[in-house]
């Protein structure tokens, strides 16, 4: 795997013909990370993963300072995964000047569920990953229904300006008690590592209501927000939505997902489901 720390080195590696993949990330890869790359190295020519802490994206303060960092780890398990080019770029490459030129999403999707909670998140995501796609210019870029709303606004973002990079999803990766695997569950202590998996079991008792035939939308929320909130979680959201794009449901809409966002002690977790 050849690992490139600048714009010109990752381009000058970027194959002329063959398919490209680009599977963006953050760093402390797991395995949810990894199924990406398998999916990326099963449909192209050439495989191109970054790592990138953005800080465009967190909050002030949010942990954009603790942001777990495993760089050889990483390493290791992208060579593993047949990765063929790692983009690692220092903040002053990608930033060599503060972003002055922002991507601005729709506040109808950028500012609800966790763009309401996480004012500019989605900005700071767009506007990177848009730099991201600038650079590598690959033609497909993989990135997991873990983010449902990140997903979503690339997607739109990559059709409203007409970019010719195909947009693909994975299936969230979990551990065996159904917590979706994440950077942040790292920050878990034992006792909330135990209690974690709950979010997972409350999101799989509404969308059962649902294909049971359940159309209150509402009281299947609040439900789940009395039991999370009973164990001790603090929630932000539980919103059953349109998968398409993440707005209100009515009760004859179909094809739905249940999202959700609540914090154990200091660190905050999010997962969803589709119906
Ligand atoms: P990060 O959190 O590192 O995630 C990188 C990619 O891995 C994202 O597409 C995310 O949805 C996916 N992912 C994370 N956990 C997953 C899981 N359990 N199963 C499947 N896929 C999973 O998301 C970001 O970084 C950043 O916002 C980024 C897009 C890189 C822009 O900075």
């Amino acid at each position: 795997m050849r690992i490139h720390e600048t714009i010109d080195s990752l381009r000058a590696a970027r194959s002329g013909d063959g398919r490209v993949a680009l599977v963006p990330t953050m760093g402390n890869l797991h395995d949810g990370h990894i199924a990406l790359m398998t999916q990326a190295r099963g449909s192209a020519d050439q495989v191109i993963a970054t790592i990138f802490v953005n800080r465009l994206q967190f909050r002030p303060g949010e942990d954009f300072e603790k942001y777990p960092r495993t760089f050889a780890a990483d390493c290791e398990r992208l060579e593993a995964a047949g990765v063929d080019d790692l983009f690692a770029p220092r903040e002053a490459e990608m930033y060599p000047q503060p972003q002055a030129y922002q991507i601005e999403p729709p506040p109808e999707q950028a500012g609800i569920l966790d763009g309401e909670f996480r004012p500019g998140h989605f900005r700071g995501v767009a506007t990177v990953v848009m730099k991201l796609f600038q650079i590598a210019q690959p033609d497909v870029a993989l990135f997991g229904k873990k983010d449902y709303q990140q997903l979503m606004v690339i997607r739109n973002m990559a059709r409203e300006f007409n970019l010719p990079i195909e947009i693909v999803g994975g299936e969230t990766v979990r551990a065996a008690d159904g917590l979706a695997l994440s950077s942040r569950n790292g920050y878990l202590s034992a006792a909330e590592r135990a209690e974690a998996p709950h979010l997972f079991k409350v999101l799989t008792k509404v969308i059962e209501a649902v294909r049971a035939g359940s159309r209150d939308f509402a009281a299947l929320e609040q439900g789940a927000v009395r039991e999370l909130q009973a164990s001790g979680w603090m929630t932000d959201y539980v919103a059953l939505r349109k998968k398409l794009d993440l707005q209100l449901p009515s009760a004859h809409d179909s094809g739905l997902v249940v999202l959700a966002a609540a914090r154990l002690g200091s660190t905050r977790l999010i997962d969803n489901l589709e119906v």
